[in-house]
């Protein structure tokens, strides 16, 4: 039997009316949002979400983020609270994930057995539509296999979930921003939690809520410039090439590494070997080092150095607090994890 490979739908009215169908029969469908592209199912039937788990390869234990279309539709899936609300009112749509009390409608699958429910209302015009003309809350995590790094595009959807029960895409064009949303867990509103840094800024967060968001425990580089301990971080996002994490990439640094080995530094050095000559193993994620210029090219950068021949790759860390940089430090960090 063929293997299938998903197909890739402009977001054309006719498409998205087709595909919100598609997902009211309970299919699975990826789609664009500002953050990264989602696979979706029907979040109230269990037996679409089950395929989610099973395309990505997602261990039952991890559970999904629900999507509406608007704020107003919290109460149909969770149990909100005033602070919840205002920050619902003031990020959505928008790169910020709630996590709440979940009702009973919401099966065990999506959340995991957890209590709570995680949710989201995305900011991409193609998902909003999506979920209105579905008429349904749509659960979806990034559309990557499992561990692998989160897709930017249709076509890193597409290529990545080959041979599995994924036969649709929407096409909304590059993310916006690149990296996931925030995740804040708001259960207790009296003592809100970061559960991952992402997309909204901490401070943006912290100035809306009055006050101040512990934030990830800071892991530090050995002295070897190599990647953390073993079981510091769970490994995510990861390429399959070895990636090693440097607090400061240099020409210096540089012409220590070997030729067989890729060098990405956090903005374009200057005096360097542009990356399409031949041999040029010296890449950079911005111009000047701006925090959502680095974001929005990291993870296909990373993906298309995977498709490299490279032995290793070398990528600089991005310093600071404000921000994409925790996001960038984090999903970095992860994918340099030994597991
Ligand atoms: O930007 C995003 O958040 C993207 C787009 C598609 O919306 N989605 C995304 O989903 O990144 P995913 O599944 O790759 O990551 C969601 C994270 C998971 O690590 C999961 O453990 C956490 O959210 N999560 C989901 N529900 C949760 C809950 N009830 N309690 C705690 N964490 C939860
Ligand atoms: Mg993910």
């Amino acid at each position: 039997m063929p293997v299938s490979r998903p197909r890739i739908f402009r977001p054309t009215e006719a498409n998205v009316t087709r595909l919100a169908n598609a997902l009211r029969r309970g299919a699975i469908v990826g789609v664009p949002s500002e953050t990264v592209y989602g696979l979706a199912a029907d979040a109230l039937n269990a037996a679409a979400c089950a395929k989610i788990f099973e395309a990505k390869g997602r261990p039952s234990t991890d559970p999904l983020i629900v999507h509406l279309a608007d704020a107003g539709d919290v109460e149909g899936v969770a149990v909100s609270n005033p602070g919840a609300m205002r920050l619902a009112r003031q990020f959505w749509p928008g790169p910020l994930t709630l996590v709440l009390p979940k009702r009973a409608v919401v099966s065990d699958l999506v959340t995991a057995g957890n209590a709570t429910v995680a949710v989201r209302v995305p900011a991409h015009p193609v998902f909003q539509e999506l979920i209105r003309r579905t008429g349904r809350p749509l659960a979806a995590p990034s559309a990557n296999r499992f561990g692998y790094i989160s897709p930017t595009t249709a076509f890193h959807v597409r290529d990545g979930l080959v041979g599995t029960t994924l036969r649709a895409v929407i096409d909304g064009g590059e993310c916006a921003i690149g990296v996931e949303s925030t995740i804040i867990d708001l259960t207790d509103p009296d003592s809100p939690r970061l559960l991952r840094p992402g997309g909204l800024a901490l401070e943006e967060l912290e100035k809306a809520m009055g006050c101040a968001i512990p934030r990830p425990r800071r892991v530090r580089l050995g002295p070897a410039e190599a990647a953390p301990a073993p079981g510091m971080l769970s490994k995510h996002y990861s390429p399959r090439t070895p990636l090693f994490l440097h607090e400061r990439l240099s020409s210096k640094v540089t012409l220590n590494i070997p030729g067989n080995e890729a060098v990405v530094y956090l903005r374009r050095p200057s005096g360097s070997a542009a990356p399409w000559v031949p041999g040029a193993r010296v890449f950079w994620l911005s111009e000047g080092g701006d925090a959502a210029e680095i974001a929005h090219q990291l993870f296909g950068l990373l993906r298309k150095l995977d498709l490299g021949e490279w032995r290793a790759l070398h990528v600089e860390l991005p310093h600071g607090g404000e921000g994409l940089v925790p996001a960038i430090r984090d999903r970095l960090f992860r994918a340099a994890a030994k597991r």
